[in-house]
């Protein structure tokens, strides 16, 4: 029996798309910060997806996807009413969410927007002070400003060309959080890895704790395989089962960039047989 999308919706089209799929064991445990490793048929690939939300009163998670590849462009020919071959989760560690004396500042850009809204939803209900920064090229490319707005007393929005919120990145308003004096105790970034890496960057002078997710390539999810090895502190993590969240001032970006370029010639390949119906 596969894991059935309930409801699949186009946010932006042909490029972002959110599923709402049926996982009652994934729905009843999964925590901010939680990712699933699934197979859309039998002999696809795992890809590893965060949950960007839960619906424990229909058992339900809700992934939000960019399509890439051949996985995330295969997922997004899915209807509703399809099913995925298998939903693994939740795994990877849960961000560690605790009342804090200072505002939280939850970064997100791109897709890591969904993933961003879910662990400052956490930190809302955990009674801190969350101030949200989203960013994107453009204010079409926005996502997740209404789920945000709805909890979050503070969202501030950057656009690169100004067509909504302030011109410029999300670091901008960033800067301006932490010039502006007010006690901020923990600074999460989810997104692409050079905002994370720039927030990271932003934060070190100021001193303040900044956790970021890294995205880097999993197989097995589970601490067997390795592929998801990366470089924290100068010593060997598996993102998998020791995060996917680290301390962004110790994570090796630049390691963490090859790592992710190392099959593209035959993921290229891949899309290509998959786009030609191959
Ligand atoms: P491909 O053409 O195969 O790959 C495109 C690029 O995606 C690659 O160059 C590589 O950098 C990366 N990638 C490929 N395979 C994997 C893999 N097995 N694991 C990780 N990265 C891979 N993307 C989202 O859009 N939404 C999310 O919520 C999300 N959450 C993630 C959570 C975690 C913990 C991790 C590690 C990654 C997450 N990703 C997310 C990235 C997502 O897994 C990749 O975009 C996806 O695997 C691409 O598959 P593809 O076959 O379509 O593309
Ligand atoms: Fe295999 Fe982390 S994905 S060890
Ligand atoms: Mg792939």
């Amino acid at each position: 029996m596969g894991y059935k999308i309930l409801e699949k919706k186009s946010l932006i089209p042909g490029q972002t798309t959110m599923l709402i799929v049926e996982a009652p064991h994934v729905a009843a445990k999964a925590k901010p910060g939680n990712f699933v490793i699934l197979r859309v048929h039998a002999e696809g690939e795992r890809i590893p997806l965060t949950i960007a939300d839960v619906k424990p009163e229909i058992g339900a998670i809700v992934l939000v996807f960019l399509v890439v590849g051949k996985t995330t462009a295969h997922m997004n020919d899915l209807k509703t009413g399809d099913e995925l071959h298998d939903v693994c989760g939740p795994l990877g560690k849960p961000t560690r969410i605790e009342k804090l004396p200072g505002a939280v500042v939850c970064v997100g850009g791109g897709t890591g927007i969904a993933a961003m809204h879910h662990i400052a939803k956490g930190h809302v209900a955990a009674g801190n002070h969350v101030i949200a920064i989203i960013g994107a090229r453009n204010k079409d490319l926005l996502l997740f400003c209404t789920e945000l707005s709805d909890f979050c007393p503070e969202v501030r929005i950057a656009t690169n060309d100004g067509s909504q919120g302030v011109q410029g990145f999300v670091t901008d308003v960033l800067k301006d959080i932490l010039d502006s004096g007010d006690r901020i105790s923990e600074v999460v970034a989810v997104g692409p890895v050079p905002m994370m890496e720039a927030v990271s960057n932003m934060t070190r002078p100021y001193g303040v704790c900044t956790t970021v997710s890294l995205n880097s390539i999993m197989v097995d999810g589970i601490g067997m395989c390795g592929a998801c090895r990366c470089n924290v502190g100068g010593e060997t993590h598996f993102a998998c089962v020791e995060g996917p969240e680290f301390d962004g001032h110790l994570v090796d970006f630049d390691e963490l960039r090859r790592r992710l370029g190392q099959f593209k010639e035959q993921e290229k390949i891949s899309l290509e047989r998959y786009r030609g119906g191959k």
